[in-house]
């Protein structure tokens, strides 16, 4: 037992050591322009599923769906997000920044979120997501507010009239 215990302890030092020989290398790249790896992208995902699956508020929206919340949403937007997340315009209004970042963040009015649940985009929204551009915005926006976005992603492609226009007027 003593020597079977040894055995497994060695395995899991040596393995240790590998992966940091490995790390150390500079054969994993850490540069925001190469194309990233299966492995990388299926824990990444895994774990950002995971994390909104147990963390991310269920219920619905305490903010109503009014003209007045998605023009308030529409205005949030504009101020924090058109700059990597993009206009109305969808693809073609990738800013420069948004183009250089590695994930690059999707622009919303082409690469929907309208069908994720809207405690998703809260908890994405409040908290940010690890080693990705996308800041947490707790300490500079009101959960109100954070949901108010929240409520306007939902809604980004079925827009009344009124919120509608003032989405088309978003610039980044
Ligand atoms: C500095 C750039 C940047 C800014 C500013 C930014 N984001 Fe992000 N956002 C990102 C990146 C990068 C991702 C992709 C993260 C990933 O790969 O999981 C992202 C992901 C998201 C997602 C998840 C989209 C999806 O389904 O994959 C939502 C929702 C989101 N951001 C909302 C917002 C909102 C709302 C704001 C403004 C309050 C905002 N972001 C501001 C960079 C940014």
């Amino acid at each position: 037992m003593r020597g079977f215990i040894a055995g497994v302890v060695t395995v899991i030092v040596v393995g240790l050591i590998c992966a940091y020989g490995l790390l150390q290398s500079g054969l994993i790249p850490a540069n925001a322009d190469a194309k990233p790896g299966g492995l990388e992208l299926w824990a990444a995902g895994t774990s950002l599923n995971a994390t909104l699956r147990t963390a991310a508020p269920k219920g619905p929206n305490p903010v109503a769906l009014t003209d007045a919340n998605l023009l308030e949403g529409v205005k949030l937007y504009g101020q924090n997000c058109a700059l990597c997340h993009g206009t109305a315009a969808g693809e073609a209004s990738a800013s420069p920044i948004a183009k250089g970042l590695y994930p690059a963040p999707p622009q919303l009015a082409s690469e929907g979120v309208e069908d994720d649940p809207e405690g998703a985009s809260y908890w994405r929204i409040k908290h940010g997501v690890r080693l990705t551009g996308m800041p947490s915005w707790g300490g500079t926006l009101s959960d109100q507010q954070i949901w108010t976005l929240a409520l306007f992603l939902k809604h980004m492609d079925k827009l009344p009239p009124g919120p509608q226009a003032a989405w088309k007027q978003v610039r980044n």
